[in-house]
């Protein structure tokens, strides 16, 4: 070992491919004895996690990490993250179906990919092998449903049992990270490949405490710390189920913020690639409007204010400006009171006119009960109602779950 050839770097510059010879910082009490080679990012996370702020690397022990990715040619990369102009959308292939059509097969999309994602957990949680065909068989099957009509599985994003919120999440993520990549035009198989990524980005949660992934409210800084955890296990059990690199990236920047203030491994700007800065944005807005046992959802509009206080100093501010776009003001599977005292769940946007959106009429507030659900498009000129607010089911007492289930998912 030639001395000349170690040098001490911050453990933020260590890159899988270097040769670690010995930590030479250290926060903390814990004794880390690490030498040998970075394979990959995990390793460089776990060592963060354990308070390794410098170590000295082996220049001359360099190597290939086995699990790089090959290198992208350039114009294959530039392509991938190229947002075309609406213009030069291609054009769709599949054939396009109405809501009514749609929904039914939604719903049973919605239900098979819960049952999906319980099984994985499962297996992750007891160690067992997952076969990635079959998740990757449904994110398919999700783009295909998205593609025929997004509005039906976007309706049912709104559908929540409180008990579900792992199994929801995930798949909300999917799906509104799909319809988002959809929307600014990236290709069929990076769609499916970030619908896929969605469905899988929150499986290392299963390996966090239940009194910690359950707690009721906010987490101490210690229980958010154990918590922080769950991206490095996600990363190990997707690593162990042989997907693709970009992949796991995508997967292990979910909690990445631009500024560096993000987790596991505080990577900042140009570090967090352009899937990772989609995923983040998408992650966040459903975790602040879904409903939990212990608190009810914020509406959409709150949800994109938040998003939007935090850029650009934590999110990519074109991208949030895109996905705000993409979800619109009254995000279709939102409910709206209408100025005729009626409740009615936004089923399609008006591009050209995003305050009157097509919306499914199911409740009357003049007696309190639902009535036989009756579409009115707020746009055409025969309209005579419009929108008066956003509403949530929760303000009203409306069981929009077991009325959607009964009357409109049939
Ligand atoms: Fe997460």
């Amino acid at each position: 070992m030639a001395s000349d050839t170690l040098v001490k770097i911050s453990i933020n510059d260590l890159k899988p491919g270097m040769y670690v010879e010995k930590i030479a910082e250290q926060k903390g009490n814990l004794q880390v004895a690490s030498r040998g080679k970075v394979t990959k990012r995990a390793i460089v996370a776990s060592l963060k996690k354990r308070g390794v702020t410098a170590v000295i690397v082996d220049t001359s022990k360099q190597f290939i990490p086995e699990d790089a990715p090959p290198p992208e040619p350039i114009e294959q990369a530039v392509h991938d993250i190229e947002i075309p102009t609406p213009e030069s959308k291609p054009e769709p292939v599949r054939k396009k179906v109405t809501f009514d059509d749609e929904v039914a097969i939604a719903n049973k999309l919605h239900k098979k990919g819960k049952s999906i994602q319980k099984r994985m957990l499962s297996n992750v949680a007891k160690g067992l092998p997952t076969d990635i065909a079959v998740p990757e068989e449904f994110s398919k099957n999700l783009v295909g449903s998205i593609d025929r009509n997004p509005n039906a599985l976007l309706c049912l994003t709104k559908i929540r049992e409180k008990d579900d919120y792992l199994l929801e999440h995930s798949l909300n993520v999917a799906i509104l990270l799909a319809n988002f990549a959809q929307y600014i035009g990236l290709k069929e198989e990076i769609v499916q490949e970030l619908a896929l990524s969605g469905f899988l980005h929150d499986i290392g949660k299963i390996k966090i405490p239940d009194k910690i992934l359950h707690k009721p409210g906010r987490l101490t800084d210690q229980e958010m710390n154990v918590m922080r955890d769950h991206v490095v296990f996600g990363i190990e059990a997707l690593r162990e189920m042989d997907i693709p690199e970009r992949m796991i990236r995508t997967v292990g920047e979910h909690h990445e913020r631009l500024d560096g203030f993000g987790y596991p491994e505080g990577k900042r700007d140009d570090e967090i690639s352009f899937y990772g800065r989609m995923i983040s944005i998408v992650d966040v807005y459903d975790a602040l409007t879904a409903d939990r046992v212990y608190k009810a959802g914020m509406p959409s509009q709150k949800a994109l204010q938040i998003l939007l206080k935090d850029t650009p100093d934590k999110y990519d501010r074109e991208l949030v400006q895109k996905f705000i776009k993409c979800i619109g003001i009254y995000p279709v599977g939102s409910l709206v009171k209408l100025n005729d005292e009626t409740i009615a769940m936004v089923v399609k946007h008006n591009e050209d006119s995003p305050l009157k959106p097509v919306v499914k009429v199911f409740y009357s507030l003049k007696g309190n009960h639902y009535v036989a659900p009756q579409d009115i498009n707020l746009a055409a000129k025969t309209a005579k109602v419009s929108v008066e607010k956003a509403v949530l089911a929760s303000d009203y007492k409306i069981d929009f779950n077991a009325f959607f289930e009964e009357k409109i998912a049939i």
